[in-house]
């Protein structure tokens, strides 16, 4: 039986900080609750390879090597549990210590048990770039907001140590539950020239399936209708089915063929290709451009899941979500227009 892996390391791409940890009852109950499911999921991924043998550079397939190299570690430092497990009746995702994403599961109906929806026990990628090069998650997280299922933290981008803008990083449920929203709202603390936000992850991987499909799209009238360029991304195996997308009107769904190196993803803003069922990564773009000294910009990304049973309803809140996104994402401006426009 294969055992749980922690891939702690993964998340220093979003957050590099440490941050403090609250040492209570509470998170250590959810902690064994998540390892537990952990344990649940992992049976079927032996036949899935890491790329331990290629000494790729960049700090993603660093921490990629490390994490598979090493068997169990649950007694993980001060610092690297859990904050809170988020919950919802459809979903289910921890946020670190640092303020950045676990693994997501979605509750299978069939099962009625938390399926995963990455491969291992791998915690959600994100990557920010500013002016081209990946920047950090840093200095200490201050939480705003923490509940059962919603938490928003506040933590700063910074490019070789020097601040380039806060960020709060907000998460929560909508569309019945099976929608996650995730939000990273950016007040830049000097002249930015381009903001960039990545999320998704480096190996794909939904319930059983290590080669799930994954396809560009548009939702038309309730259905997801596959289209090169589409900016809705399906992930599908015949047992369950995710869609990740952005309000944001310039954001891409990237594909890759290849899994194992996140830092492939966030080099690009637009996908080769448009679907893939191979055992590959694919992440969500979303380009935030030039932020003004003291100007506030988010991205937003919607992260939703369920069985195939549920696919109708999933399309629905999906649709909903994208609509209301791109409402707040696109805001009617006929009084103040001058507020969008002013650099
Ligand atoms: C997503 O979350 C952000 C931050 O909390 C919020 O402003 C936005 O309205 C949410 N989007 C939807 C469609 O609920």
């Amino acid at each position: 039986m294969a055992r749980p892996r922690r891939l702690w390391a993964l998340c220093a791409l979003c957050a590099c900080a440490r941050a403090q940890v609250l040492d209570s009852p509470q998170g250590l109950h959810l902690e064994a609750n998540l390892q537990s499911d952990l344990m649940a999921g992992t049976a079927s991924d032996a036949v899935h390879s890491q790329p331990l043998q290629t000494a790729q550079d960049g700090a993603d397939a660093a921490s990629e090597v490390t994490g598979a190299a090493s068997t169990v570690s649950s007694a993980s430092a001060a610092g690297e549990e859990n904050w809170q497990v988020l919950q919802s009746s459809s979903l289910k995702i921890a946020v670190l210590a640092d303020g950045g994403l676990g693994q997501p599961f979605y509750r299978s109906q069939q099962t009625n048990g938390w399926t995963k929806l990455t491969y291992g026990s791998k915690h959600m990628d994100c990557a920010i770039k500013v002016d081209g090069h990946l920047a950090k998650l840093s200095g200490e997280l201050d939480v705003v907001k923490t509940t059962a299922s919603a938490f928003a933290a506040r933590s700063q981008v910074t490019l070789n140590a020097v601040p380039q803008a806060q960020v709060l990083r907000s998460y929560s449920f909508l569309g019945d539950g099976m929608v996650f929203n995730i939000t990273f709202t950016f007040t830049a603390l000097t002249d930015v020239t381009d903001l960039q936000v990545y999320l998704g992850t480096s190996d794909d991987w939904i319930g059983t399936s290590d080669q799930p499909r994954k396809e560009q799209g548009h939702f038309v009238q309730g259905q997801f209708q596959p289209e090169a360029h589409g900016k809705v991304l399906r992930v599908q195996s015949s047992d369950e089915a995710v869609f990740a997308f952005s309000p944001n009107p310039d954001s891409h769904a990237i594909i890759l063929q290849h899994y194992g190196n996140f830092a492939d993803v966030y080099a690009a803003t637009m996908s080769d290709m448009s679907r893939s069922s191979s055992d590959g990564a694919y992440g969500i773009y979303v380009p935030c451009g030039h932020l003004a000294r003291g100007e506030t910009k988010s991205a937003t990304i919607f992260y939703a899941a369920a069985g195939a049973s549920e696919l109708d309803h999933l399309l629905e809140v999906s649709a909903k979500a994208n609509s209301a996104g791109h409402a707040v994402a696109l805001p009617p401006t006929p009084a103040t227009p001058e507020e969008e426009t002013a650099q």
